[in-house]
């Protein structure tokens, strides 16, 4: 039996962009053609395109000409528009994280330290909504490309969950590593806040989303975050920090360290931590305590494979693991990191629910979970860690 054949575009041609085309090119589920991509400058779109053999477009509505699904790969900042611009014709936007945030009010010197992060909740909450109403009038849907959500370790303990019908009593979980290399990183208005939601939203998003699997397995219906308090700081320009030059410090006005305590609507917890002060490779991990078993989730590192290497040199062309500072000594090198962080089969259920229509796990509701608890916790840490409460859309 033939698949079904999806036209598909990619907006940005950073990072993210690299990752979403290797596994939109890997999809069994349908037959993808990546038609183009289109990014700021005409020189990154045209190398990104002739890299990947793809047509390059100077104009974003040229491209949306053409497509069936989007691949959001662009600065947080611009996801709501450009979503909403393919929701209203009726294209599939993959968006990556975060779905969205409060990106200042416009004016040119917007310090995101002294903003009123009420107003920041407001107007992250305002984003949502409008970005959910493109989705009710559209024909297609959000598909929010939360990784977490489909890492392998995630997947084992939604199954855990789902078997046992386990109560989850506390989470704790971090995302973590020695600074991002994005330059749009470091300034609120274009990332929308610091680690606490660039880092932050990814093991959250993972709680939210297993305590969402815990209550449908339970009694048919998500239990979803109620409270949260939280601390922010930006360690790396405190005047006395000693600047080594192993961790990035140049960050404008965002915080670098992150704590988001939520409680949920059945009055059980998750602690998560986000910081860009952690040396030696990214730590991405989160542990379950179920009142009938225990999971660690070692999504990065993880020690599936270790490798030796007595001479630096001997590594130059060996790919070992994401950030870390040497290749000399032990490493936790991982043997297909993609994989492990959920990628591939990330976009492979993507497409799938734009070709089969099943459903979607990493959908806008619980992208718009992760979002109103992050700006209820930006306006607790602003309020030294006084419990907000989260408003659910
Ligand atoms: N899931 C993950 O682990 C992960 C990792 C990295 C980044 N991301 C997310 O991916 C998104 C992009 O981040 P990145 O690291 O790729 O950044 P990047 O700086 O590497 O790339 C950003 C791209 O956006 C393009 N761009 C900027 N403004 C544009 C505009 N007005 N129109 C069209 N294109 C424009 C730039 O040309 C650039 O190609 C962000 O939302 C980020 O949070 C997710």
């Amino acid at each position: 039996m033939s698949k079904p054949k999806v036209r598909t575009g990619i907006v940005g041609a950073g990072f993210a962009a690299s990752f979403h085309i290797e596994a939109a090119r890997r999809a069994h589920g349908a037959d993808v053609n990546v038609i183009g991509v289109h990014a700021r400058t005409d020189a990154s779109t045209d190398s990104f395109a002739a890299k990947h053999g793809i047509k390059a477009f100077a104009e974003l509505d040229a491209l949306l000409e053409q497509i069936d699904v989007l691949h959001v790969c662009i600065p947080p900042a611009l996801h709501e528009p450009v979503a909403v611009q393919a929701l209203q014709r009726g294209i599939f936007p993959i968006v990556e994280k975060p779905l969205t945030g409060y990106f200042g009010d416009g004016a040119p010197d917007f310090d995101g330290r002294e903003a009123s992060m009420t107003d920041a909740r407001t107007g992250a909450l305002a984003s949502i909504e409008r970005m959910r109403a493109a989705e009710a009038a559209s024909k297609a849907c959000i598909l929010y490309a939360e990784n977490w959500v489909y890492a392998p370790t995630i997947q084992k303990e939604r199954e855990i969950l789902e078997k046992t019908k386990g109560q989850i009593l506390w989470m704790h979980g971090e995302e973590a590593h020695s600074g991002s290399h994005a330059p749009s990183y470091g300034h609120w208005n274009l990332a929308g806040g610091g680690a606490m939601i660039g880092k932050g939203c990814h093991p959250l998003t993972a709680a939210l989303y297993l305590k969402k699997v815990e209550g449908r397995a339970r009694f048919g219906q998500s239990i979803r975050p109620a409270t949260v308090t939280a601390r922010a700081h930006a360690l790396t320009q405190l005047p006395d920090f000693v600047d080594t030059g192993h961790i990035r410090a140049d960050y404008v006005d965002i915080e670098d360290f992150a704590m988001i305590h939520v409680t949920f609507q059945d009055g059980t917890i998750a602690t998560v931590f986000a910081s860009d002060i952690v040396l030696g490779g990214v730590h991405n991990w989160l542990e379950v305590c179920a009142g009938n078993h225990r999971t660690i989730c070692n999504l990065n590192p993880s020690n599936q494979m270790q490798t030796y290497n007595p001479v630096e040199s001997q590594f130059d062309e060996v790919y070992v693991v994401e950030k870390i500072g040497t290749k000399q000594g032990w490493a936790n090198t991982a043997p297909d990191e993609d994989h492990s962080h959920g990628f591939p089969q990330e976009i492979e259920a993507f497409y799938r629910t734009i070709a089969h229509g099943d459903a979607v796990e990493s959908d806008s509701e619980l992208a718009a979970d992760t979002i109103a608890t992050i700006y209820s916790g930006y306006v607790s840490a602003g309020n030294g860690g006084a419990a907000e409460p989260i408003t659910l859309l």
